[in-house]
């Protein structure tokens, strides 16, 4: 449909051998390559240029050659963003939510900030990971107000928007949600990165109450078009790429 002559693979890389498949990729004349758990930082000192917003959260996913050279983004973030611009969901100046403190969190955090949130309050089960990501953030001097919510404050906050980026609800524990009783109401917009299943124990729940929901599969669908824009200059639709996953 987009005339891309080009194949996607998967291989599978020990931590150990990363350098040797990065310089095999340059060396082949790659178009280039997307890196996944644990190889988000770790591909960084093999990189000739890294994207600001990349350096920002600390973790490249994308990486284009171009003339011999790597080219290093993150699109978890903007996949993310970019999901949520074609609900037409705006960011500026909303408060939001943020279960989770992990990668996920933080690349989230950063293009959120970056998109000009009002607020970002992160709960986490450990407190200690929740500091850490909070002062990363801090330190990216942008007008966010950043802050640590304690489980009992988010009953009495209203939030804009509420991210789950932690696991829970994922299958097989398809059963629990990260917010227990939570009144949800209409005007609410509730976001679970969880793909697997399309429909979490929280989304269900937000959307019994009313409010607007949004799985997993578009910031999946929304990395994709990122990362496929960065390979080949091709802007591809979103709802082509929600078709691949939503069929594959
Ligand atoms: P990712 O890259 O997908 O963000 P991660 O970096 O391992 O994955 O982060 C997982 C997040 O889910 C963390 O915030 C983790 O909380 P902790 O910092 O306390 O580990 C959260 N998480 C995972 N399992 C959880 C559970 N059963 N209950 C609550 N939070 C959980």
């Amino acid at each position: 449909m987009y005339g891309i002559d080009a194949v996607y693979l998967a291989f599978n890389c020990e931590p150990a051998l990363l350098e040797n498949a990065v310089e095999a990729m340059r060396s082949l004349n790659f178009m280039g390559f997307n890196v996944t758990i644990p190889h988000k930082q770790n591909v960084l000192k093999y990189l000739d240029f890294i994207d600001p917003e990349a350096k920002l959260i600390g973790a490249v996913n994308t990486v284009k050659i171009e003339n011999g050279k790597l080219y290093g983004y993150n699109t978890d973030g903007s996949g993310f963003v970019g999901s949520l611009r074609h609900q037409n969901i705006a960011i500026k100046d909303k408060k939001v939510l943020v279960l989770g403190a992990g990668g996920s969190a933080r690349s989230i955090c950063t293009y959120l900030a970056v998109e000009g949130a009002k607020s970002i309050s992160i709960l986490n089960r450990t407190q200690h990971n929740a500091e850490l990501l909070i002062n990363h953030l801090i330190a990216s001097k942008c007008d966010t107000k950043f802050d640590l919510s304690k489980p009992i404050n988010i009953y009495y906050e209203k939030y804009d928007i509420i991210i789950n980026t932690t696991s829970v609800g994922m299958w097989p524990d398809t059963n629990f949600t990260p917010l227990q009783g939570f009144p949800f109401c209409s005007t609410d917009i509730v976001v679970d990165i969880i793909y697997n299943p399309l429909e979490t124990e929280l989304l269900k729940n937000a959307a019994q109450m009313g409010a607007f929901t949004m799985n997993g599969l578009q910031m999946l669908a929304g990395q994709a078009v990122k990362a496929i824009e960065i390979f080949t200059r091709v802007a591809v639709e979103h709802d082509f790429a929600v078709n691949i996953l939503f069929n594959s």
